[in-house]
């Protein structure tokens, strides 16, 4: 029997399948996650590990798990894991891939949509009693068919939302890893973030980067909040160097209430949510689980990352 630790209670019947595997099952019961230390001692004596993004599995970690043989990664992407110690300890890792794309790329173009026409602060002033009126020249905001979309990053994400994008007659433009971003960032209306966080994309989004942007675009941020310096987005907008941003992910997630980047005007942050589906989070529990008992049976992970 091997003894199985997931940081967190996940949506779904998935999770019972490893205690049905004939596995021993802790799972971590808090509402936040367990911090370093609580993470440390919690898989001291675990041989499988199926961890959030909020998890950091670092050298320091796996020091602490003499018996681990797999991380599953609850996330498609897996910047919070150090891919090459657990390569250097032989250790597999699995992601969760494909299940979360529709539900992503919708929650971008929901995102990008709301920013266009000022959604949140239209509705807002309907709460707070300031609707007298229809008014010829008041919510105005941005149409988006005819206008161009830049993807940074051809993934499977990117390249939904390039599907939306087109039902919506926008013109899509691709960057990838090799082009030239700057050019393209000059010819966009809306620029969508889809790129994993590796050290080459950290702050791909920076101050000179938000300068070639038009003034009338927008930035939208679906993938890991690192890829944009935030100080340089807050300045951006706080100075009307662009049009707005929509940000699922913030670098850190939470951000303090008192970040200077929420103080910004045309600024949508929402607590990343991108695969917040019920069907998308309990596929991606499914697939954890699939990647765990593989890892625990020596077998080859069917997702690996
Ligand atoms: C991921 O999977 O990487 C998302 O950010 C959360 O679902």
């Amino acid at each position: 029997m091997s003894r199985c630790l997931v940081t967190r209670v996940l949506p779904g019947p998935a999770v019972a399948r490893i205690g049905a595997a004939g596995h021993e099952l802790d799972v971590w019961p808090g509402a936040l996650p367990p911090d370093a230390d609580e993470l440390r001692e919690a898989i001291a004596s675990a041989d499988g590990l199926l961890c959030l993004l909020t998890d950091r599995v670092d050298t320091a970690l796996l020091d602490a798990a003499p018996r681990l043989r797999v991380v599953s990664n609850y996330a498609v992407g897996t910047d919070n894991v150090d891919l090459d110690a657990c390569r250097a300890r032989g250790i597999p890792v699995g992601r969760t891939p494909d299940v979360l794309t529709a539900a992503t790329a919708d929650l971008t173009f929901a995102l990008l949509l709301a920013v266009a026409r000022g959604i949140v602060p239209a509705s807002a002033a309907v709460r707070d009693g300031e609707w007298r009126t229809w008014e010829p020249a008041r919510w105005l905001g941005a149409e988006v068919a005819g206008r161009t979309l830049l993807i940074v990053g051809g993934g499977r994400i990117g390249t939904a939302v390039g599907r939306r994008a087109r039902g919506f007659d926008m013109e899509v433009l691709l960057a990838g890893r090799t082009d030239d971003l700057g050019t393209l960032l000059e010819r966009a209306d809306f620029v969508s973030l889809h790129c994993p966080l590796t050290p080459a994309t950290r702050h791909l989004i920076d101050a000179s980067s938000l300068a070639r942007m038009r003034a009338g675009a927008f930035l939208i941020n679906t993938a890991r909040g690192p890829l944009v310096d935030q100080t340089a987005l807050a300045r951006a907008l706080r100075d009307g160097a662009i049009a707005g941003a929509a940000l699922d992910v913030t670098d850190p997630e939470p951000l303090p209430a008192d970040d200077p980047l929420l103080k910004a005007p045309n600024l949508l942050v929402v607590p990343h949510i991108g695969s917040a589906t019920h069907v998308a989070r309990e596929r991606m529990a499914e697939m954890a689980v699939d990647n765990l008992l593989a890892g625990l049976d020596g077998r080859p992970l069917p997702h690996p990352a």
